[in-house]
């Protein structure tokens, strides 16, 4: 399925108040072009008016967009010898947007290209609108959730494979780069964050490194991983134990487990995300586990690996809507002995929720 993306500039054009909406590269500017750009010293700005769509952007790159006439896109190009400065008031101009209202992603515009259109034309007005962006990725359209199955087949995939390869004696690294290798074999587009592969002890911080330490039989081996498809991220976890457990390791791996159960049989339509969060602690907690169980309990999945909506924490009285993805990954981790934490993601449908990920969820293979 290929991407929408004159369906997504048509919500951006639908945000009011504003006479124009000025995107910079980075995942906004991947949402709503998908342009293969990047934040440099060189400036580059999408801006949509309510008719059309003009972007700045250095020559040496002008070719990304004239290759993308399905944008309907203005091409406004600068030399490294002339500067940007032309090409800003050039668009300002072609636009008539000289004392209007420009709508910004206060998050990523910088001030280099702020002050760039406050000194050409100081009495143009800047809305923040990354309230309303971040509203319309929440809602994700059927192509991402495509996207995102297919990168969960793949990352699923080749954690099935990896688990009949994995010995004791394996280092973290090894194990983590031996999972990429599958993904990337498997048809995936570089992993959606680095692979994080924590064996016994380390398994216990759950914002670790991956290490050289080797895994030994009878401890955890937490992998939380993924790869991307069309820029859209799985983000799995899973922790399994290579050997036999201890009767501990088994009790806090069952806790986690109908944590995570919990969560998603509290998730749907209307359901506060504070509400989804209560339902995996107040298992934990009813275990004693509580003190060991530190962060949220999922967030929002799309573009960006961690997306602000739909926040699964316990302050977060928001309900989940129709099209939200998200993840539900509640931990438990004991300093010296070892962490676990199953994460699965998530489709929030019209009736109830879709759990995208089907990798099974057991200690032992
Ligand atoms: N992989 C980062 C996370 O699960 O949030
Ligand atoms: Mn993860
Ligand atoms: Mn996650």
């Amino acid at each position: 399925m290929s991407l929408d993306y004159q369906g997504r500039i048509a919500s951006l054009r639908a945000i009011g108040g504003v006479d124009a909406v000025a995107i910079v590269p980075g995942t906004n500017m991947q949402y709503f072009t998908g342009l293969d750009v990047h934040m440099s010293e060189r400036p580059i700005v999408a801006l949509f008016t309510r008719d059309d769509l003009a972007v700045i952007i250095p020559r040496l790159e002008a070719t990304k967009v004239t290759a993308r006439p399905d944008l309907k896109a203005q091409v406004i190009e600068w030399t490294d010898e002339e500067g940007y400065q032309g090409a800003f008031a050039w668009a300002l101009d072609t636009l008539g947007l000289r004392g209007k209202t420009l709508g910004v992603d206060g998050l990523t515009m910088r001030v280099t290209e702020w002050l760039v259109f406050s000194q050409i034309d100081p009495s143009l007005q800047v809305k923040p609108v990354e309230r309303e962006l971040v509203s319309i990725r929440a809602h994700k359209m059927p192509d991402e959730v495509d996207a995102m199955r297919r990168a969960i087949a793949i990352s699923e995939a080749a954690l099935k494979q990896l688990l009949t390869e994995i010995k004791p004696g394996m280092t973290e690294k090894a194990i983590a780069s031996r999972l990429e290798a599958l993904m990337t074999e498997g048809g995936g587009d570089g992993v959606a964050f680095d692979t994080l592969v924590q064996t016994g002890p380390n398994s216990a911080s759950p914002h670790g490194s991956t290490t050289q330490r080797p895994l030994q039989p009878g401890e955890f081996l937490l992998i939380d991983y993924g790869c991307k498809v069309d820029g859209y991220p799985a983000d799995i976890t899973r922790t399994v134990c290579i050997g036999a457990p201890t009767a501990e390791m088994q009790t806090i791996y069952d806790t986690v487990l109908r944590a995570n159960e919990a969560a998603k049989a509290a998730a749907k339509p209307g359901v506060p995300c504070a509400q989804v969060d209560r339902a995996a602690r107040q298992v934990i907690e009813d275990a004693g586990y509580g003190q060991y169980f530190i962060h949220r309990t999922g967030h929002g999945l799309g573009l960006d690996t961690h997306e602000p909506v739909p926040q699964i924490a316990g302050n977060i009285e928001d309900p989940l809507e129709p099209g939200m993805v998200f993840t539900i990954e509640p931990g438990i981790y004991v300093p010296g002995l070892g962490g676990v934490r199953i994460e699965d993601n998530v489709l929030v449908t019209d009736t109830g929720v879709e759990i995208l990920t089907s990798f099974p969820r057991s200690l032992t293979l």
